[in-house]
């Protein structure tokens, strides 16, 4: 990369102007967003200095108990979107329903989607947390949870902020993958990868191997080779990692690739899987596919399914190419 500081500004009015031709008020909406998340990087920086961490008292729509950092970077996120006249509606895997612009304010042309603090489980224990948004069109009329219904593939940008070591801001309006990290003296984001690639080959998975015996075979039967190493068939030996936030194990994968698994499993049999569709996995699939990795839910393409609920799961397998192949190999096997 040159020694030339490109700002996220520049970067997305290169971005107008250039191969992806995107329009103002979506260039609009990621300066809001990005704009959100450096708020919500200082609340999550204060940590116990600013009263922010512990649980809120409240439980979402999921019935997961919210924490207030889950609250305020709900908060922060509609705050900064409502009034920008880019936006049709809003949906946050913290509310129970889309939210609409209010009628004060112009209605844009978007849908803005947010898991506002993945991994909330680790914000008391000082371990990366962060935000994941998705961005889709609004097909026209009254905005309703039914205009969110649309499949991955119908994103036009997707991102996340990571909120750990250091603030960094990861990107894609479908030409490829671009990282910013915060710089704080300057309170601007400064491009620091231009376009991340995932290495089709890995050593490396992430999965919660306390629930292996939940497992479905498919799944079971690719951790298995993984853990016999060199001498089992795969011939290799694996390392494994678990943040327990889809957004840091996803950044590792972006940097060195890997392979993160969150899969269907016996504990919850009725439900698809843990994570949600719309506000982890497309915007993660978008992201990774982007930078050539592969995103399944072992039997197909995570963004081509269509969803039927707002807060949809699924089960999940996404990273480096040739490893994501193999367990989808194995799922279709047995179908
Ligand atoms: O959103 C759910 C989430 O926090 C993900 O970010 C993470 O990958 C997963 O749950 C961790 O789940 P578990 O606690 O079961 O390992």
């Amino acid at each position: 990369m040159s020694t030339k500081r490109i700002s996220l500004t520049q970067y997305l009015i290169e971005q107008q102007r250039g191969e992806a031709q995107i329009p103002a008020q979506l260039r609009l909406l990621i300066e809001v967003v990005a704009r959100a998340c450096k708020r919500i990087a200082i609340n999550v920086n204060k940590g116990a200095l600013g009263d922010v961490l512990g649980t809120a008292g409240s439980e979402n729509v999921q019935g997961e108990v919210q924490k207030k950092l889950d609250v305020i970077a709900n908060e922060v996120l509609i705050e900064a979107n409502e009034w920008g006249g880019h936006l049709a509606g809003m949906a946050s895997e913290e509310m129970d329903d889309m939210l609409a612009v209010p009628n004060r304010y112009p209605q844009g042309e978007y849908l803005l989607l947010f898991d506002p603090l993945d991994g909330s489980s680790n914000i008391d224990i000082n371990v990366s947390i962060g935000t994941i948004f998705s961005v889709l069109k609004h097909q026209g009329g009254p905005v309703t949870n039914e205009s969110f219904l649309q499949p991955g593939t119908a994103q036009v940008c997707a991102g996340y902020c990571v909120y750990g070591p250091q603030t960094t801001l990861v990107l894609t309006v479908g030409k490829g993958v671009v990282m910013f990290t915060l710089d704080r003296e300057q309170g601007s984001w400064v491009m620091t990868e231009d376009n991340i690639r995932i290495p089709e080959d890995t050593k490396e998975f992430a999965i919660n191997m306390s629930n292996m015996r939940h497992w479905a075979s498919p799944v079971k039967r690719y951790i298995d080779e993984c853990l016999a190493g060199k001498d089992g068939p795969r011939g290799k030996d694996f390392n494994m990692r678990w943040v327990a936030a889809m957004v840091a194990d996803v950044h590792r994968i972006m940097t060195r690739g890997g392979i993160f698994m969150y899969p269907w499993d016996k504990r919850e049999p009725n439900k698809p899987g843990k994570l949600r569709l719309m506000y982890e996995a497309n915007p993660m699939s978008f992201l990774v596919e982007q930078a050539g990795g592969v995103a399944t839910n072992g039997l197909q393409r995570i963004m081509e399914i269509q969803p039927t609920q707002l807060h949809e799961r699924v089960s999940v397998m996404l990273g480096s190419r040739n490893e994501v192949d193999i367990v989808t190999g194995y799922h279709q096997e047995v179908k």
